[in-house]
């Protein structure tokens, strides 16, 4: 079951995915007995060259308690279409006149398409899988991973907020492309209907038509469900946490996120990544200039966020990279934090 899930934020380039995939590693060594994933929905997929290693869209092990995954939104795009096609083509089999239009199965299998869906859509879909309460289980060979908590690296700000808007709009979603469709074939239609020299509403309740608009009505009104689950899992177990730097675009940046996610998700952390060391500023001149100027923003940052927690983190000299370079990386950010102290800050 799904205790907590962390989700990080911001502008690209301030260290959002090398400090999630740093708490992530921090998590696993700190909490042994719990299952942890990464998840980076980047679309310029990172995580692989964090860990020195090949993570995909299938589940990859990181640790023995840690999984990371690239998750390919149009393989998944794909499989979910392929169920939609059949569903609807069972339907309307079963239709009058329209079931006997040839063209039908074809239109089915063009309409329905991976290509059809907007690549926010395809993230938010993918995210709702992940976050479903009955599909956290994963499936890896024979091996099913019912993980306790999810470290979610967001896209910057638009993007991200519609991975939080599409649970609460599924239905609006899908009622569209569904609307869609239906126009498309009552359009078709009119033609055969001539033939028949006899306006006919193609989807008028027959006898054999009865249980169809009932399965409708159930597709729906599971992906609702599943919207209102999921919105609610987020309120609930979620955490946002904001990246920035000390300059002013990316502070910028996540007073925006933070205005336009406050109705999902409860922001509990800010972190100020690449800060100059003092003991740098003193021997290089360059240095003390750059800090000085971040000293301000922190101020700034400090002030703004004055009830959230907020965690400071140096440059450091050699990139954060593989076990442990993250390990590092986790030491810089949070010092000897426990791990309750990580996952529910102040
Ligand atoms: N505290 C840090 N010290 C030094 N390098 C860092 C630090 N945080 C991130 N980096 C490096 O900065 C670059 C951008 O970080 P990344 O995590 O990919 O940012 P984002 O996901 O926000 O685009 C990467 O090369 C990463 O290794
Ligand atoms: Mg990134």
């Amino acid at each position: 079951m799904i205790e907590r899930i962390l989700i990080l934020g911001g502008k690209g380039g301030v260290g959002k995915s090398s400090i999630s995939a740093a708490t992530a590693v921090a998590l696993s060594d700190l909490l042994p007995d719990k299952k942890i994933l990464l998840i980076s929905f980047d679309i310029a997929h990172n995580l692989s060259d964090m860990f020195n290693t090949e993570i995909g869209g299938k589940l990859t092990p990181i640790t023995n308690n840690l999984w990371g995954v690239e998750p390919d939104p149009d393989a998944y795009a794909e499989e979910y279409t392929k169920v939609f096609a059949a569903k609807m083509k069972k339907l309307l089999k079963k239709m009058p006149i329209v079931g006997l239009i040839p063209q039908i199965k074809d239109f089915i299998d063009t309409t329905f398409t991976a290509d059809s869906i907007p690549l926010a859509l395809k993230n938010a879909m993918f995210f709702q899988k992940i976050l479903d309460a009955e599909d956290t289980i994963y499936r890896k060979g024979d091996e099913e991973i019912d993980f306790d908590m999810i470290v979610a690296d967001f896209p910057p700000t638009g993007n991200m907020v519609a991975l939080f808007d599409v649970p609460e709009d599924t239905v609006k979603v899908v009622l569209k492309y569904s609307l869609n469709f239906y126009n498309s074939v009552r359009g078709s239609l009119q033609g055969v209907s001539k033939m028949f020299k006899k306006v006919m509403h193609p989807f008028e309740p027959t006898s054999n038509q009865e249980g169809l608009g009932e399965e409708l009505v159930k597709m729906l009104t599971e992906l609702e469900e599943r919207g209102e689950r999921i919105s609610e899992l987020i309120h609930n177990v979620g955490s946002l946490r904001l990246v920035t730097i000390a300059e002013k675009p990316s502070f910028e940046e996540i007073k925006r996120a933070r205005d336009l996610t406050e109705k999902y998700v409860n922001l509990d952390g800010v972190h100020i990544n690449m800060l100059i060391p003092e003991d740098h500023a003193k021997t290089c001149d360059f240095c003390g200039k750059v800090r000085s100027l971040q000293q301000k923003y922190l101020k700034d940052i400090e002030n703004e966020f004055q009830h959230t927690k907020i965690w400071q983190s140096d440059k450091l000299i050699e990139e954060p990279i593989g076990l442990e370079g993250l390990r590092r990386l986790a030491r810089a950010i949070y010092d000897n934090a426990s791990a309750q102290e990580i996952l529910y800050p102040k």
